[in-house]
């Protein structure tokens, strides 16, 4: 089974979760994108550029897929990330990094997503700045497990 962990970030949380997740499935790929900070504004006010990772997801089985939270809802860059890609019929397991955990539109927006790029939303975890480095790893653990 090939699988892949995809992520977009801006300051690199959701970057270092994804390493994480890539820690505990080490045959996974990984590839996504740092917009860094100076792309926060631009893509606030819907000015969406930067270099999303165009891929062929053919030959792959899962796509583990994460990015921050905005405005209790996936950052613009995940969206887009998503958006830009072929995605019918693929598994998906999202994770999205919030900072104070305010998130509650996050599991709904990409349930919408899901319905329209047709793939099946597996599992939706949304991890903290709050959180412990043992949940952290709890629920990536259980993001894998599910
Ligand atoms: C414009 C903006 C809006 C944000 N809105 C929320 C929010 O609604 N809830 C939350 O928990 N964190 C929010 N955050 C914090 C980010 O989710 C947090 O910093 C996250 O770790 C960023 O991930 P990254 O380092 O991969 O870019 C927001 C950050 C920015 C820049």
């Amino acid at each position: 089974m090939k699988i892949l962990v995809l992520y977009s970030s801006y300051m690199g949380n959701t970057k270092q979760l994804a390493e994480q997740i890539v820690e505990q499935i080490p045959e996974a790929e990984i590839q996504g994108v740092v917009f860094g900070r100076w792309r926060i504004f631009p893509h606030l006010i819907g000015i969406r550029g930067g270099n999303y990772p165009i891929l062929d997801l053919t030959e792959y089985d899962l796509i583990y897929a994460g990015g921050p939270v905005w405005m209790e809802r996936p950052a613009p860059g995940f969206s887009r990330l998503l958006k830009n890609l072929d995605l019918e019929g693929k598994q998906i397991k999202c994770f999205s990094r919030a900072g104070s955990g305010h998130a509650k539109l996050v599991t709904e927006k990409l349930e919408k997503l899901a319905s329209e790029k047709k793939f099946e939303l597996v599992k939706s975890v949304i991890i903290s700045g709050k959180d412990t480095s043992e949940t952290v790893e709890e629920k990536i653990k259980d993001l894998i497990a599910s």
